[in-house]
Order: C-alpha cells, then sequence, then structure tokens
C-alpha cells in the first residue's frame, strides 16, 4: 500500500466509521484510537497523564537508543500470551478477527476451518506479510502462485524423492561430525558456564542446505565469517524485522532505514553467489534455477535448526526420554561412535521420531501461516470478505487443550503409532502445514534432524543449564525462537 493511499483511507474511514472525530483501530491485539479532535489532543498532549509512547516508536531505538522519545516497548512474547488471552476471550466459533490497519486479519483455530483453507487449492495465495520475501525468493517455491506455483512444485517434487534423500544423508553425517567438533572445542572451553547450541547447529544446517540443494560446500562451520554466511543471517534477521515490526512494513518508510540499506548488500552477496554457482553447475542445476536455491537457504536451515535445538532442550529436560534415546540410538547404531549414519539406520530410530514430532507440536519452527482471500467466500458458516489475511498457528493449535491433552506437557508417547496424534488430527498437528502446499522438505528435514541427534547423543549426554520449572519464554517470530539463549552442558559417554 502506498503512502498517500494510507492517507487517503485513514481519510475514508475517518468519514465512515469515526465517531466524536475519533477512530478505533485494532493493530493486533492492541486497540489503537486515532484522534482528530483538538480538543481530545489538548488532553493527550497538553499533561503528563499520557507519558508512554506507543509500540511504533520501538523502531526509533537504533537511532535514539534510551533517549526521551521512547520509553515503553511490547515484547514478542507478551504478544503470544496476548493472542492466547484473546482468544480464549474474544474469539467466536474459534475463529478471532484482528483489523491490522485497513485489513482484517482472521485467526483460525478450527481444524475443520484449517482443513478447509489448507486442503485444496482454494486458498493459494499468500498472506501479505509474504511480500518481505519476495526481493530475496523472488517467484520461488514459497512465494510463487497460482499456475506458476503449480508447475514448480511439480518440478521440484522428484528432487526429494527418497531415493535421492539417500544420498543427502553422506552430506547430513559430514555435516553433523564437524558439529561435534565446534562442540567439543566450545564444550572444552565452557564446561561450567553452558554453551550455546544454537549458533553451531545453524552453522551445520547452513552447510548442508547448500551442499545438498547447490551441490557446493560454503564451509560455515568452519568459516563462519565468511561473507555468504554473514549475509544469510543478516537477511534472516532483516525478514524477522520486516514482518514483524509495523514501522518496517510499509516500504516507504522501510526504504529511509539502515536496515533497508543492509539488506540491498547482503542480497547482492547472496543473489551475486548462487548466480555464480548456477554458472558453475548450469547442467545440475538447470532444472530448479536460483530461486528455489534461494528458497531452500531460507527454508531449509533456520526451521531445522530450531526444531534441534528445541528437541536438545526437551530431551535435556526430560532425562528419561534423554536415556531412551541414547539406548535407542546405540542399539540401532552400535558401540562405535565412527560408524556414519546411514538412511536405513535412521529410519530404525523409531522412539527419535516420537521425541521430534512432540517437539515439533510444543515447538513448531513455523509458528504462524497466512493465506489472503482473493474472493469474499464462505468457511464453514462464516462470510470472510476479499482481501482478508488468514492465519493459522501451528503453535497455538498445538497447545489447544481441547485437541492435545496435557497441552503443555511433553509426551512422545502420543505420536505412537496406535494412538498416533497427527494422524488422528491432521488438522491440528500442522508443524509441516497440510494439504497440496505443505513442506516439501518435510522427510529431508526429518532425516537431517535424525541424522544430527544420533550422531550428538552417542557422543554427549545433555544438560540443560538453568530454570527448569519455568518454560523458555518465546519469541513468534517468523521462526520460533527463545527470548534468550538456551544453554547447555555436554558430558562425554563412556562406553
Ligand atoms: C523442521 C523443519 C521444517 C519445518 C518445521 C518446515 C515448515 C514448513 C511450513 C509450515 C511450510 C508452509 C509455509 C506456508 O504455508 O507459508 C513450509 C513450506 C516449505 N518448505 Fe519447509 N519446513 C522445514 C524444513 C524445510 C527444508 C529442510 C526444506 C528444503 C530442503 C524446506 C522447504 C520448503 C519449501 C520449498 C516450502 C514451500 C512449499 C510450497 O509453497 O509449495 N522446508 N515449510
Amino acid at each position: 500500500m502506498k503512502s498517500h493511499e494510507m492517507i487517503e483511507l485513514i481519510n475514508e474511514f475517518m468519514r465512515k466509521y469515526a465517531k466524536d472525530d475519533t477512530l478505533k483501530v485494532w493493530l493486533g491485539p492492541e486497540l489503537n484510537v486515532l484522534m482528530a479532535n483538538p480538543k481530545d489532543v489538548e488532553v493527550v498532549l497538553g499533561t503528563l497523564r499520557f507519558n508512554d509512547k506507543a509500540g511504533e516508536y520501538k523502531a526509533l531505538e537504533p537511532w535514539l537508543k534510551e533517549g526521551l522519545l521512547v520509553s515503553r516497548e511490547m515484547k514478542s512474547h507478551e504478544m503470544i500470551e496476548l493472542i492466547n488471552e484473546f482468544m480464549r476471550k474474544y474469539a467466536k466459533d474459534d475463529t478471532l478477527k484482528v483489523w491490522l490497519g485497513p485489513e482484517l486479519n482472521v485467526l483460525m483455530a478450527n481444524p475443520k476451518d484449517v482443513e478447509v483453507v489448507l486442503g485444496t487449492l482454494r486458498f493459494n495465495d499468500k498472506a501479505g506479510e509474504y511480500k518481505a520475501l519476495e526481493p530475496w525468493l523472488k517467484e520461488g517455491l514459497l512465494v510463487s502462485r497460482g499456475r506458476k506455483w503449480h508447475k514448480r512444485r511439480k518440478i521440484i517434487t522428484p528432487a526429494f524423492h527418497f531415493k535421492i534423500l539417500d544420498q543427502f544423508v553422506d552430506v547430513f553425517e559430514s555435516g553433523s561430525r564437524e558439529l561435534l567438533r565446534n562442540m567439543e572445542m566450545d564444550r572444552l572451553r565452557q564446561a561450567k558456564t553452558g554453551l550455546n547450541l544454537y549458533d553451531w547447529i545453524n552453522l551445520c544446517t547452513m552447510d548442508t542446505i547448500c551442499e545438498t540443494a547447490m551441490g557446493v560446500s560454503i564451509n560455515a562451520q568452519t568459516n563462519a565469517d565468511s561473507e555468504y554466511v554473514q549475509a544469510v543471517k543478516t537477511i534472516s534477521m532483516v525478514l524477522h524485522k520486516r514482518m514483524f515490526n509495523i514501522f518496517y512494513r510499509f516500504d516507504w518508510t522501510y526504504m529511509l532505514t539502515p536496515l533497508a540499506r543492509a539488506e540491498k548488500r547482503a542480497l547482492n552477496v547472496l543473489h551475486e553467489f548462487t548466480e555464480k554457482i548456477i554458472v558453475q553447475r548450469r547442467e545440475e542445476l538447470i532444472r530448479c534455477g536460483n530461486k528455489e536455491v534461494d528458497t531452500f537457504m531460507f527454508e531449509g536451515h533456520d526451521t531445522t535448526s530450531s526444531a534441534l535445538v528445541f528437541f536438545f532442550y526437551n530431551i535435556a529436560t526430560h532425562p528419561e526420554a534423554q536415556a531412551k534415546c541414547f539406548e535407542e540410538i546405540s542399539s540401532v547404531m552400535g558401540q562405535d561412535n565412527s560408524t556414519p549414519v546411514t538412511y536405513e539406520l535412521l529410519n530404525k530410530l523409531h522412539y527419535v521420531d516420537l521425541c521430534i514430532k512432540e517437539t515439533l507440536r510444543m515447538f513448531p519452527s513455523v509458528p504462524l501461516l497466512g493465506r489472503k482471500v482473493l474472493e469474499e467466500c464462505e468457511i464453514n458458516g462464516k462470510l470472510i470478505p476479499a482481501g482478508t489475511n488468514i492465519g493459522i498457528s501451528p503453535l497455538f493449535l498445538g497447545r489447544r487443550e481441547e485437541l492435545f491433552s496435557e497441552p503443555n506437557s511433553f509426551k512422545p508417547e502420543r505420536f505412537d503409532v496406535v494412538t498416533s496424534a497427527e494422524k488422528l488430527n491432521p488438522y491440528a498437528y500442522i508443524p509441516f502445514s497440510a494439504g497440496p502446499r505443505n513442506c516439501i522438505g518435510q522427510k529431508f528435514a526429518m532425516l537431517e534432524i535424525k541424522a544430527i541427534v544420533a550422531n550428538v547423543l552417542r557422543h554427549y549426554h545433555i544438560d540443560f543449564v538453568g530454570d527448569t520449572t519455568e518454560p523458555p519464554v518465546l519469541i513468534g517470530e517468523l521462526i520460533l525462537r527463545t527470548k534468550d539463549p538456551l544453554m547447555f552442558t555436554l558430558q562425554e559417554h563412556v562406553y
């Protein structure tokens, strides 16, 4: 939306909906009131009663630091709690309406509605938030629509065939060996304070996705300062900020920020790199092109590393589950730690599989999905106007008591074949989304997570450093993470 359109829209809304020159606008769960009556303005600005600044001012912080202008903020984890509370209080038929500026957003939490939205190709267009991804991913699979999406999906699907996945296991094996070297180095340095596994794991998944998708090694794990690795990190940070900070959302204000310049520099590095690779490896890559390589870079490494860190958190805080994983891994892989993991062996890790699934229920790497409704429609009796954004939250669904008993407890057994939670509720358990536009990398991701888990747990017993009585505070950005890093100590297994 252009800036002048915004002003015209506000004028129109003022004329149509304001009462006593006052317009109410829901922005997420926050009520915003636009006041246009000088008498009201006098009350607000004329005294110190209304001294707290609105959330939008947060974007000014990089320049103003702790200066006078900014004094109040709302943390993302508070946002998640607020959504939960609003859902409980205000949702009708498990559906919450939220006005975000002049756009209607509907958060759906009923698996029956989720099925209608995700189960067919009727709602194949992505919500406005995904626009921030376009400068990087262009028309890649994640953001493309219509026939273009369909064509690409068909071309790429064979790349995830199990015969091809089989070959990727070698890459997961060598990537996780490098990870072990970094972990061992860090363990010796920080034996007592604990180490932040996320950073090491993230470099590892970056290496594996590059090697599998592009056939080149970027050696992120041995060369974390390289231009490409830094550019991937910058762009992920930029995307998070653009999607979740209203100030960065509109192009006209965004273009003025230092963030936009950082994004441009990083994009140059990323696109130059992928183009160079494509030229070098024209033959093999000709079929999917650089857009998909970029899409895999984005979808394929932060998601997997987020899942892995939450997995280690869950088993570190549930020693009985860790012991069972260790026993299973030892009995399947044998006592010799140097035996490489293989596709067949990983497929035998049944209990580890349950723990990964349960982790993704509690901590889905993608906490929110969005679709755009192009034409007015009806979903299970609810009339949805054209232009509405539909939000579906795998995080919220996975924690609903009506769908999963004791939703905040880690209970891997609920995914066991007999009572499998995912089979009972295919549209309630949706960490990989569902339907025709689900995650194309699901099997790849599960296999990679298993390979890394198997190699790490064969070597180390993992303990969590920190308060185990309080759950970690979550930040619901594009990819789920925690407010503070999760810290662990490692003890070598003695056979
Ligand atoms: C634990 C790891 C992962 C999780 C939880 C995850 C989750 C998801 C979700 C929820 C979507 C749907 C997004 C939406 O509708 O907006 C998605 C789409 C996608 N994912 Fe994943 N993903 C993971 C790993 C991967 C990996 C490793 C790859 C590639 C190697 C990948 C490639 C893709 C692609 C290309 C799409 C777009 C598919 C389409 O629109 O047709 N993902 N993923």
